[in-house]
């Protein structure tokens, strides 16, 4: 496995892919791996001749500054990661490498991009935009993968690719979850002990709200599953919203749409934590 720490390195080593007629995956990261990543690497190596992962901490995304302060960094154990997943490149610059000047560019994606993270995080999707949109300028993937826990996410960058016309598919893999249910993710570690103990009640809510969903309204299930994880007073619900699953606008009655997911936002102690589940669809 090469590390490239430069774009003129990257952009040359992927000039060589392109003359070999050789298929690219790309497998975006904020490093701090874990096996949802690998599940992606794992697909990515499966489904192309080469594979290039970055791993990038991008300030940009993050509209508070404490989030990013205590983001996990864990770049020796990443590396050592994605060299025993056969991996091609690994992708590291520094945050001058990747915004030698400020990144000014505005997205404007429309209404995917307006609720749920995109209305309780501002900025934090066009700070997506700017990383995802100059990653695939360098790396010209034929596919690029990402996981279904960040659902929203996928939608909008989708809304992106469509925009700017970049020439990939984008490839979604399923949520990769603790034994106990607790979505992984990266911030997992930060979890206080107790407060990991109880985190996986917010799936193992959102899971008895799909029997609960067969004999009550949306609006009554929304409200059981916010007053259900609100009863820990570890957690608080920042938001849930029962939402069409490809315009992400909430809906008021199941029969509203055929594609329904549940995205919820919660506060275990100070670390966020999102997950998702499908209702219909
Ligand atoms: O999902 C993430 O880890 C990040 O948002 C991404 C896509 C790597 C962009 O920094």
């Amino acid at each position: 496995m090469k590390i490239i720490n430069t774009v003129s390195e990257l952009r040359k080593a992927v000039d060589a892919f392109v003359q070999n007629h050789r298929t690219i995956g790309l497998v975006p990261t904020m490093g701090a791996l874990h096996e949802g990543h690998k599940s992606l690497v794992e697909r990515a190596r499966r489904e192309n001749d080469v594979v290039v992962v970055s791993v990038f901490l991008n300030p940009t995304q993050f509209n508070n500054q404490d989030d990013l302060r205590t983001y996990p960094r864990t770049a020796t154990a990443d590396a050592a990661l994605l060299e025993s997943c056969g991996v091609d490149v690994a992708f590291m610059p520094t945050v001058d490498e990747i915004y030698p000047e400020p990144d000014t560019r505005v997205f404007d994606l429309g209404p995917v991009t307006q609720v749920m993270e995109g209305a309780y995080r501002p900025g934090h999707f066009n700070g997506v935009c700017q990383i995802v949109s100059k990653l695939f300028d360098f790396v010209k993937p034929t596919r690029a993968y990402f996981g279904e826990k960040d659902f929203q996410q996928i939608a909008v960058i989708r809304a992106m690719v469509a925009q700017l016309g970049f020439d990939l598919d984008i490839v979604t893999c399923p949520c990769i979850r603790e034994d106990d249910g607790l979505a992984k993710s990266s911030r997992n570690v930060r979890l206080t002990p107790l407060v990991r103990k109880i985190a996986p009640n917010i799936y193992g809510t959102l899971k008895r709200s799909l029997d609960f969903a067969q004999d009550h309204s949306l609006q009554q299930t929304h409200d059981w599953v916010v007053d259900t994880i609100n009863a820990f007073p570890e957690m608080d619900v920042e938001y849930f919203s029962i939402c069409d699953g490809t315009t992400l606008q909430p809906l008021e009655n199941w029969d509203d749409s055929d594609d329904v997911v549940g995205c919820i936002t919660v506060y275990c102690g100070d670390v966020r934590e999102i997950d998702n589940i499908r209702y219909k669809g």
